[in-house]
């Protein structure tokens, strides 16, 4: 663009609340106010980054000394100077400069600069900030799927031991919150297990797509620099290298992953938290929270809150926000970086620390609880739950489903009137209804043959669960991290 801008004298700062020249001073003549600075900032937020950030340019400085781009003395003063301010930033002691520092990298190079000199000055040969924080976000994302990983593991190991340890106990299945079938337990639990299996696999998946650097994209177009970007790869433990510079800078999919990864993972927890809030109800009263996972009131003294549970249900829109804020910020965005980017650390940060505080709650609730298997027992008495075998009952003995639905409906109807349940009742009730009720008829609507019968391939039976208990075993030894 031709412009007498080079001609005209260097314009004196005019704004008072300007700061001092940031690392580009030279083509400026003034800066942002005060207030724009913070508003550009992400160092408040990008902090946590450090210890990726100082692996990245640790990696980066031995790779250009090894090309002879920078001189081994070089790498070796960034090196000493990166691990010590690696110390300080640990220790709490690394003196940030919000008035100059915008972000973790500039900070970092800042300090580095001011205490090695020149050679600070030769770190960023050949790589810019948007490969650089691309980078720090692999890394990042790819140890948050790793923590997501194990974390889910050890809830899948809770649900399946609990399985195991409650196996036989009946309680009401239900459909539309009205109690439907019995089951097990053990199957509701696996159910669940299940869930969180698949959870697994989705954070795997958010780890493999983590697990790919960008480092030597540069600004967009890679550089004249003969890096080998290969061999900073590796020094990462990076499985490959982006493929695209442009791509490279601007790819935020393996953060979306990572976040819808823990979106599903937190619907998923937010279902079981819905169920513990129930069964720990007095009107359920399946299940007593341990007093650890459970809080009083300051008001009621007999109360005892699933306060936990009903949190962790609580924070499931943030994460769903989380999901939609980093695929809103992706959207109509042209290559290659935008600064719009910068919005992509603060969605990651919150859905990983929201979703790893929610497993370890939940791991920590469904460990701990206590079963009330006489409740559950008894409840699955009470809803005519074994109608359907009473139908199937009629159907074995010749008559038409929909005969045998009709008769069984009289029948719930009048227990209904008087109150009792269906087991209550005697051969010869069942015969004045239907002439094809005999003996058997009692054995069919007994609850634990209600559920023994389901034998097929994951259904609720106690065979059949066996099975799966058997087959959740095997999954989760191989739910292994590669
Ligand atoms: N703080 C920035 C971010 O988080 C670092 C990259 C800045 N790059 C740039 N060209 N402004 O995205």
């Amino acid at each position: 663009m031709a412009s007498t801008a080079d001609m005209r004298p260097a314009k004196p700062a005019t704004n008072p609340g300007a700061a001092a020249k940031p690392l580009w001073g030279g083509r400026f003549a003034d800066a942002p106010s005060g207030e724009l600075e913070l508003f550009g900032a992400s160092l408040p937020f990008d902090q946590r980054l450090w210890r990726e950030d100082v692996a990245g340019s640790k990696a980066h400085a031995a790779m250009l000394a090894a090309q002879g781009i920078i001189s081994q003395e070089d790498a070796d003063s960034i090196e000493a100077g990166l691990d010590e301010i690696a110390g300080q930033i640990e220790a709490g002691t690394f003196s940030f400069d919000p008035s100059v520092d915008e972000d973790i990298h500039m900070a970092i190079e800042r300090v580095l600069t001011e205490r090695i000199g020149a050679a600070g000055g030769r770190l960023h040969t050949g790589r810019s900030r948007n490969d650089q924080v691309a980078l720090d976000l692999h890394l990042a994302c790819r140890g948050y799927a790793a923590s997501l990983m194990d974390a889910l593991d050890a809830l899948c190991q809770t649900l399946v031991s609990r399985a195991e340890e409650h196996m036989g106990v009946v309680m009401p299945g239900y459909t539309h919150l009205q109690p439907a079938q019995p089951v097990l337990l053990s199957h509701h639990l696996l159910a669940y297990f299940w869930m969180f299996h698949r959870d697994f696999a989705r954070a795997k998946a958010a780890h493999d797509a983590a697990d790919s650097c960008p480092l030597g994209s540069a600004a967009l177009a890679g550089t004249t620099y003969p890096l080998d970007r290969a061999a900073t790869a590796a020094a990462l433990g990076f499985s490959r290298v982006t493929p695209n510079s442009m791509d490279g800078v601007s790819n935020r999919d393996f953060a979306v992953d990572l976040i819808y990864a823990c979106t599903l993972t937190q619907v998923h927890l937010s279902r079981l938290c819905e169920e513990l809030v129930l069964w720990s109800s007095a009107e359920f009263g399946f299940v007593e929270m341990d007093d650890a996972h459970s809080t009083g009131s300051s008001i009621m003294p007999q109360k005892k809150n699933p306060d936990f549970a009903e949190l962790v249900r609580g924070k499931t829109g943030r994460v769903m926000g989380d999901l939609v804020s980093i695929l809103t910020i992706l959207k109509g965005l042209p290559l290659t970086y935008g600064k719009d980017l910068q919005e992509d650390k603060e969605p990651v940060f919150d859905a990983i620390d929201t979703v790893l505080g929610s497993l370890h709650a939940v791991t920590g609730m469904v460990g701990t609880m206590t079963v009330n298997e006489g409740r559950m027992r008894e409840a699955s008495y009470e809803g005519y739950m074994a109608a359907t075998d009473l139908a199937d009952y009629l159907v074995g003995k010749g008559l038409p489903f929909r005969e045998a639905h009709a008769i069984v409906g009289r029948i719930v109807a009048d227990c209904v009137r008087e109150g009792v349940s269906l087991q209550e009742l005697t051969t010869d009730e069942l015969t004045s209804y239907s002439a094809l009720f005999d003996e058997g008829a009692l054995d069919a609507i007994d609850i634990d043959r209600v559920v023994e019968r389901r034998r097929t391939y994951g259904a609720t039976g106690h065979e059949a669960v066996q099975t799966q208990i058997a087959e959740a075993r095997t999954a989760l030894s191989s739910q292994m991290r590669s």
